[in-house]
């Protein structure tokens, strides 16, 4: 890639939740920045822009990351999952997020798309996952309203809830 001036903006396409999507940014525009102010892809959420907080988080290539600690450059040409694309075609809502909302896994739901992510990525490499290694993942992203609780009790069951209709389905 050819060296930018601080200011010129390059065309970056990324595949947006499998399809693709294009906008423009500055080399030093971050990666969150780009998806909700470039690609309007606002269920990523801005915390503390520091890679602390964990609202931010996304898969990238498959795999959960900080948004807030890449930058949009580096994300041309790779694919890019958001919360927005966690439920199935025709569903409104994904096994996770359906936990979530029987749990009453949020209140102000700042955090929850980055937990979601998180999860969603975890689930997916660990289907066998037990509580306590939900917990070490939930542990990596700051909430400030729920107390976890739920947030805990959403994981499980739906960790719970993929292993059997894996079974129905095998
Ligand atoms: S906004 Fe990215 S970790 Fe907090
Ligand atoms: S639900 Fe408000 S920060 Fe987690």
């Amino acid at each position: 890639m050819p060296i930018l001036k601080a200011r010129e903006r390059t065309e970056i396409t990324i595949t947006l939740n499998g399809r693709p999507a294009t906008g423009y940014a500055e080399p030093r525009m971050l990666l969150s920045d780009f998806l909700r102010q470039e690609l309007g892809a606002t269920g990523t959420r801005v915390g503390c822009e520091h890679g602390i907080c964990g609202a931010c988080t996304v898969r990238i290539d498959g795999k959960a990351a900080r948004s807030c600690l890449m930058l949009a450059v580096q994300a041309d040409g790779r694919r890019v999952d958001t919360v927005e694309g966690l439920a199935e075609e025709g569903k409104k809502l994904s096994v996770l997020q359906e936990a979530f909302r029987r749990n009453h896994a949020l209140q102000c739901g700042y955090c929850t798309s980055g937990i979601l992510m998180s999860l969603d990525h975890y689930l997916e490499i660990n289907p066998e996952a037990k509580e306590e290694q939900l917990r070490e993942v939930i542990g990596g992203h700051l909430c400030r309203c729920t107390g976890y609780a739920q947030i805990v009790d959403a994981a499980v069951e739906a960790a719970e809830t993929l292993r059997l209709n894996k079974s129905v389905k095998a």
